[in-house]
């Protein structure tokens, strides 16, 4: 069978998302979309989001993804049955591989607004496990912030001290990434807990969970990963997501501007 994953987040956030894949399973053939036409999805209505998902899924079905994966949390909490019913495809998701990675009972979540107000991860953590105590942490600035760039280094520090600190009074021993943009700063994270406090990025069970779709093996290595095999699309401004690209992974390839309307979908 011939594989072609769709991937789509808000704006870069599914990098982090999409480097984990390619990193476990290699050059496999992917189609990124970055909405950066309407980035952050982190402060949108539930309803909004939903409608959002709808049309990505429906603009990725048009370019012939035999699976998609939601590198992005928010669409995760709020609309992951959209994605499925809409598709019809093997849909993979960064939640249920958050969940499946925890091994502690004091569980902290990073996250955007809409996925903290939905309460998806913590309903998830406890449906698998009742005894789990959950800390969620609404995180407003980080993804203008990252999204902003690496320049902004000083100004994120502050505010992930200010944002850390109610969730390391509660003592907890494992913190969950649960926004795919916030790997991209993980570096400074670790820097600003205790180094007993593990951190769960959800994008590496997402990797895992796909071995069997994709037929690897279990143990399949990570390697350095190429994206040579992968399409990027944004919804707009090809220019400044190269460029934002450039920044966090070093070297790109050409962005491509498209149009989600169903006219544009055969073009
Ligand atoms: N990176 C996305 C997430 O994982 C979206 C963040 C946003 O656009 O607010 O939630």
């Amino acid at each position: 069978m011939i594989f072609r994953l769709g991937l789509f987040d808000s704006g870069i956030g599914g990098f982090t998302v999409l480097r984990r894949v390619l990193e476990r399973h290699g050059n496999i053939d992917c189609i990124y979309l970055g909405d950066t036409a309407r980035v952050p999805y982190g402060e949108k209505r539930p309803s909004e989001i939903r409608e959002i998902a709808k049309e990505i899924t429906e603009w990725l079905c048009s370019q012939r993804v035999t699976a998609i994966l939601v590198a992005c949390n928010t669409t995760n909490s709020l609309a992951f049955d959209v994605v499925r019913d809409v598709s019809g495809l093997p849909v993979f998701g960064l939640i249920d591989s958050a969940c499946g990675m925890i091994t502690q009972t004091r569980v902290g979540i990073l996250a955007t607004p809409a996925t903290t107000a939905s309460n998806t991860y913590k309903s998830h953590i406890k449906s698998l496990n009742p005894g789990i105590s959950v800390f969620q942490q609404s995180c407003p600035a980080f993804v203008p912030l990252i999204e902003d760039g690496i320049y902004k280094y000083d100004e994120i520090r502050r505010i992930a001290t200010k944002y850390l600190t109610p969730l390391l009074d509660q003592n907890i021993e494992e913190l969950i990434l649960g926004c795919s943009h916030y790997p991209l700063i993980e570096t400074l994270l670790k820097e600003l807990i205790p180094k007993e406090i593990r951190l769960i990025d959800p994008a590496i069970g997402l990797a895992q969970q796909l071995d069997r779709y994709l037929g690897h093996s279990k143990h399949s290595e990570m390697r350095p990963y190429s994206m040579s095999n992968t399409k990027f699309c944004v919804t707009s401004d090809p220019s400044g997501f190269n460029q934002k690209a450039e920044n966090y992974l070093g070297s790109f390839s050409e962005v491509q501007l498209v149009s989600l309307l169903p006219k544009a979908c055969f073009s």
